[in-house]
């Protein structure tokens, strides 16, 4: 079979046969009823590397997302986050239809927004206004090519929505890179944050699951929540154990997604023709053509036809990612291939 490397994303990886063994060896029960032996272990062990009281295992980074916001507020609540977000760009208007609230989007820089940048958004009280009750943000940031945010603005952020009464709640899809990249542990990010979705799907390597994080009274609800949505599982512990196993073998190797990232977006910088919009900071590359080039579309295509499949960010950049499935001799190739589509 000829060489294929999927780049459109971290969360096509397929676990591998240690991982599989995990699954078919998982203790199984009832998790709707709180059975599940494995579920309540990645339970418990995501709270204590979060330093949350609790956590709650979901099927989705979307279900994640959403079921946090909806513990955290109330329709007609207002959630302030990033233009680019996930939230804002991809959850199919989920907060409106869920939970009811109005999404409030700033334009960040290149991801981020700053405390300095949201105090002015926070709404007075006033009959005509809807509550401004989150900040949401995200990290590592998606859209603005894995960008990490930076944890000094993260804390001014916290102490914003203290002080004005405000939650925040951290879409950390891609947490696990962030802590990878920057040695900042989980607990030290999780404490500017009153809710956190991780997932274990994208670079962690699983085939299903995310997880919640946050206080006993948030989860108590985010779980009724989970079963009013649809997410209440039954035998989940064959998904909990894959992403315990991910735990134990997965986390540490990041750095090794990341130096094939940064060696993709050298080799990327380096080429006539492409241009990188973010520096490569975890897994995720974005780069734009120029236009003789010809559309990303048609560029993604003939990567296609030699064995290279990427993605598209937005309508005119292409995007790819760095997984468990990448080996480093998988970037030679990539590499050499680029080069030639580009010059062709
Ligand atoms: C930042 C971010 N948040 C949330 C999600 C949603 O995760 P899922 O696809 O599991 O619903 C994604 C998925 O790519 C993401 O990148």
């Amino acid at each position: 079979m000829s060489r294929i490397v999927d780049l459109r994303s971290d969360t096509v990886t397929r676990p591998g046969p240690d991982m599989r063994r995990a699954i078919a060896e998982a203790a199984v029960g009832d998790d709707v009823f709180g059975d599940d032996p494995t579920v309540n272990l990645l339970e418990e062990r995501v709270a204590s590397l979060f330093g949350t009281e609790a956590a709650l295992f979901v099927p989705s980074g979307t279900m994640g997302n959403q079921l946090a916001l909806a513990a955290i507020t109330q329709p007609g609540d207002e959630v302030i986050l990033d233009r680019q977000s996930h939230i804002f760009n991809h959850q199919v208007a989920a907060a409106s239809v869920l939970s009811g609230v109005q999404l409030n989007p700033l334009d960040g820089d290149s991801g981020v927004i700053t405390a300095e940048q949201i105090a002015p958004h926070i709404r007075p009280d006033n009959v005509h206004q809807p509550v401004s009750k989150v900040i949401a943000i995200e990290n590592t940031h998606n859209r603005a090519g894995g960008r990490v945010f930076p944890l000094d603005e993260m804390r001014r952020i916290r102490r914003l929505a203290d002080a004005q009464g405000m939650k925040v709640h951290l879409d950390g899809a891609r947490l696990a890179n962030a802590v990878v990249a920057t040695g900042v542990s989980f607990v030290e990010y999780l404490s500017c944050a009153d809710t956190t979705n991780m997932c274990f799907s994208k670079g962690l390597g699983a085939p299903v699951g995310s997880i919640v994080g946050g206080n006993s009274e948030v989860i108590r609800r985010a779980r009724k929540k989970r079963k009013q949505f649809g997410g209440g599982m039954r035998q989940a512990g064959l998904l909990a154990a894959a992403a315990l196993f991910a735990l134990d073998h997965h986390l540490e190797r990041l750095g090794e997604d990341h130096e094939n990232a940064t060696r993709l977006g050298d080799v990327i910088a380096g080429i006539d023709g492409l241009q990188l919009v973010f520096p490569v900071q975890t897994n995720i590359v974005i780069f734009e053509l120029d236009e003789r080039i010809g559309s990303v579309e048609t560029f993604v295509d003939r990567l296609k036809q030699r064995g290279i499949l990427a993605s598209l960010s937005g309508r005119a950049r292409v995007r790819m990612v760095t997984h468990l499935d990448v080996k480093s001799d998988d970037i030679d190739f990539v590499a050499e291939t680029l080069a030639r589509v580009a010059s062709a």
